[in-house]
């Protein structure tokens, strides 16, 4: 109920500018996101190599139907990978970049019918495709981010198609969906990146699991295939007991060949602690004017974050 509800208020104006306006309430923003510029993105991932860790940056901005929108996001990634290759940050994937479909076009061509279409799916590849090229010339790789169960198939096979001309194209796949296990041993063959996490989305029931408790089961049958299996495995979750699972799963790999992933400003103290132990950990860290959503999914996933936030939006510093 609260995730829907706030969810609707995503798409609240009001909601944006007085958040916008009240810096208590932008101060919560900033532990989530890394700032509106490349220039901000760029510095915080110097930052966190310089502690060890690795990274994944997102530019913001989502469920896009604009064609020109969609043409400057990725305008922007392949700007923002030139600039992390020029600073030596790209080397060995050490930065790397996650892209959301339908911020690159997915949505494109639906003229009133909601969700993916044809045409959509054809300028998402196109412009995932330049994405790509641009990060395997900075040495690096890409992430294709998992959105909202309408998008799923259209997802994986954009992905899918990627992969078979540039294998290192990583997939997201999320626990909460009831189909994920199947795409899970689908996808866990040799080499093949994929990022395992509960799922940020408020989806139907026919679709997802309905409690955490079940989302949690899921994930925990999804790691097993994963770390099983002969894929590059990334785990995206700040759950200290699927974190403990995946350490125990993790004695049976060779070295290097899995990762953890956490958020940018969420458990910061386990990210170090996880890195000093030899673990590879990588930071998803998102930047750009669009945060809003972003941001409600953060604050939906913790009813602690939304009490601070409604109270810092009341608050005049
Ligand atoms: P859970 O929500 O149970 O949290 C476990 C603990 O982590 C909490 O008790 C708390 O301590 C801490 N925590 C979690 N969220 C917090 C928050 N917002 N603020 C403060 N503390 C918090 N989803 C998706 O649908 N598509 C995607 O592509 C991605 N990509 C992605 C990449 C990476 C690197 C991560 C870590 C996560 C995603 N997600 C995602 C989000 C994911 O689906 C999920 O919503 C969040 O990671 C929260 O789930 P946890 O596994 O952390 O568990």
């Amino acid at each position: 109920m609260l995730r829907r509800a706030l969810m609707a208020a995503a798409a609240s104006e009001w909601v944006r500018k007085a958040v916008t306006g009240t810096p208590a309430a932008r101060a919560v923003v900033d532990q989530y996101v890394a700032g509106e510029s490349s220039e901000d993105a760029v510095a915080v991932a110097r930052a966190l190599r310089a502690a060890g860790l690795l990274v994944t940056l997102d530019y913001l901005g989502e469920d896009t139907t604009d064609a020109q929108r969609a043409a400057a996001t990725t305008a922007q990634y392949v700007h923002l990978l030139g600039k992390l290759a020029a600073e030596g940050l790209t080397e060995d994937g050490a930065v790397e970049v996650s892209v959301k479909p339908t911020a690159v076009g997915l949505l494109l061509g639906a003229e009133g019918e909601p969700g993916p279409n044809a045409v959509g799916e054809r300028v998402a590849t196109e412009h995932l495709e330049r994405i790509v090229t641009a990060a395997l010339d900075a040495g690096t790789t890409v992430t294709i981010d998992a959105e909202d169960h309408t998008t799923a198939d259209a997802a994986l096979r954009i992905a899918g198609s990627l992969r078979s001309r540039f294998p290192s194209v990583g997939t997201v796949l999320q626990a909460a969906l009831r189909r994920t296990e199947a795409d899970v041993r689908a996808l866990a063959t040799p080499g093949t990146r994929v990022r395992l996490c509960k799922g940020a989305y408020a989806e139907p029931a026919a679709e997802a699991f309905g409690t955490r408790h079940d989302v949690d089961k899921s994930f925990a049958r999804c790691l097993r295939v994963l770390m099983t299996g002969p894929g590059y495995p990334m785990v995206a979750t700040h759950d200290p007991r699927l974190i403990d699972i995946t350490r125990s799963l993790g004695f049976a790999r060779p070295a290097g060949s899995f990762e953890y992933q956490m958020l940018h400003g969420v458990r910061p103290d386990e990210q170090r602690r996880l890195a000093a132990s030899g673990a590879k950990v990588r930071v998803y860290v998102p930047y750009g004017g669009d945060w809003y959503p972003y941001l409600v999914r953060r604050l939906a996933e913790r009813p602690a974050n939304l009490a601070l936030f409604l109270r810092s939006l009341g608050s005049k510093s």
